[in-house]
């Protein structure tokens, strides 16, 4: 098992009782992890559902962590939209996040008065990492009353000085709002130049891109997409986050829910899933009968947490997300204009 900033985390203790407890579980993971796995996952998930009663929390993990995590303890599943929206009308005053610190942080914003957890505050992201509030200072400095749209993947210093944030869900829709409510033929858009490519070809949008690039998405290759149809008869299902000539050999280019709604609708035979590998995973149990071919692109900050690392911060309520409120405040507005665009949508 992993260290802990604490020492070693202690498994534990086995109870042959929880085979047969979990049995519907292990039924469901079993498949989907090494194997030999699940008997070591178990006593962990059991600890961990135990304490996230006694604690009132709940666990909300991203479509990339680890199935051990997204099928065996958490309550709210999904993309960062998702995640964003589910920490917005969340009625628990705890909420640990099983994902990366930018989504953490994104959930403290939205939900001021709860405390959130991250199980590693180390578990950061590239394209987060790659921009600066002094930078879109600069930006806007250079191109006076244009509109600023940052990705959710960005500190929350970066989200209080944009007019509104985006996921790769509703980035286009975003994108054309800003534009309208602006008056404005061109958008600032930040950080991810790939995602910018995606939002400009369905927009017509003049934007104004950043350099900044997913560190596991930009490693995926056109010729390796023709390998995966060409060599395993696959339809090819892209994250927005690849490089644009990938996204162009795609049958289909979306968020992590949106490729989910994907293969609801058209039940492929086989589907290669261009994007972080645990996806494919977690996708499996939902879709028995579709066969997927899985890159093995793992995100390393996705996969900081683990169980050891979730049932320790709930047990000592460490790694608490701690936003200043003068941010706050300003990221804030940003994160409900985006949610308002959503609402909009779905009335
Ligand atoms: P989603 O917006 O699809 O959840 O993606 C977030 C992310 O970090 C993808 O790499
Ligand atoms: Fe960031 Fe890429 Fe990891 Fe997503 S997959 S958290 S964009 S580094």
């Amino acid at each position: 098992m992993s260290p802990t900033a604490h020492g070693p985390a202690r498994r534990p203790r086995w109870d042959p009782e929880l085979e047969t407890r979990y049995a519907g579980l292990g039924a469901t993971l079993e498949p989907l992890l090494p194997c030999l796995e699940w008997p070591l996952h178990l006593p962990w998930i059991d600890a961990i559902r135990t304490l996230k009663r006694e604690r009132g929390a709940v666990i909300m993990a991203h479509s990339y962590q680890s199935p051990e995590i997204f099928h065996g303890v958490a309550d709210v599943t999904g993309d960062s939209l998702a995640l964003a929206r589910a920490a917005a009308d969340c009625e628990a005053d705890l909420i640990v996040l099983a994902g990366v610190h930018f989504m953490a942080e994104s959930a403290k914003i939205l939900a001021p008065h709860k405390t959130v957890l991250i199980p590693d505050l180390e578990a950061g992201c590239s394209l987060a990492a790659s921009i600066t509030a002094a930078d879109v200072r600069a930006l806007r400095a250079r191109h006076p009353g244009v509109p600023v749209v940052s990705y959710v993947n960005t500190s929350a210093e970066v989200k209080a000085e944009s007019d509104a944030c985006c996921t790769s869900a509703n980035a286009v829709q975003v994108v054309e709002a800003m534009a309208a409510e602006f008056g404005s033929g061109t958008v600032i858009f930040l950080p991810d130049r790939f995602l910018g490519h995606h939002v400009a070809r369905h927009t017509g949008i003049g934007l104004v891109l950043w350099d900044g690039r997913c560190e596991v998405h930009e490693q995926f290759t056109a010729q390796q997409a023709r390998h995966a149809r060409e060599r395993f008869d696959a339809r090819l299902v892209a994250h927005p986050e690849c490089p644009p000539e990938v996204q162009e050999e795609a049958d289909f280019v979306g968020s992590t829910t949106a490729m989910g709604a994907w293969l609801e609708r058209e039940k492929p035979a086989r589907v290669a899933l261009i994007t972080e590998c645990s996806m494919a995973d977690n996708l499996r149990a939902r879709f028995p009968r579709v066969e997927f071919i899985k890159p093995c692109n793992l995100c390393p900050h996705m996969q900081r947490i683990t169980l050891p690392n979730i049932h320790a911060c709930l047990q000592a309520l460490r790694h608490e997300v701690v936003v200043p409120a003068d941010i706050a405040a300003r990221a804030r507005t940003a994160l409900e204009r985006m949610l308002a665009v959503g609402r909009h949508d779905r009335a």
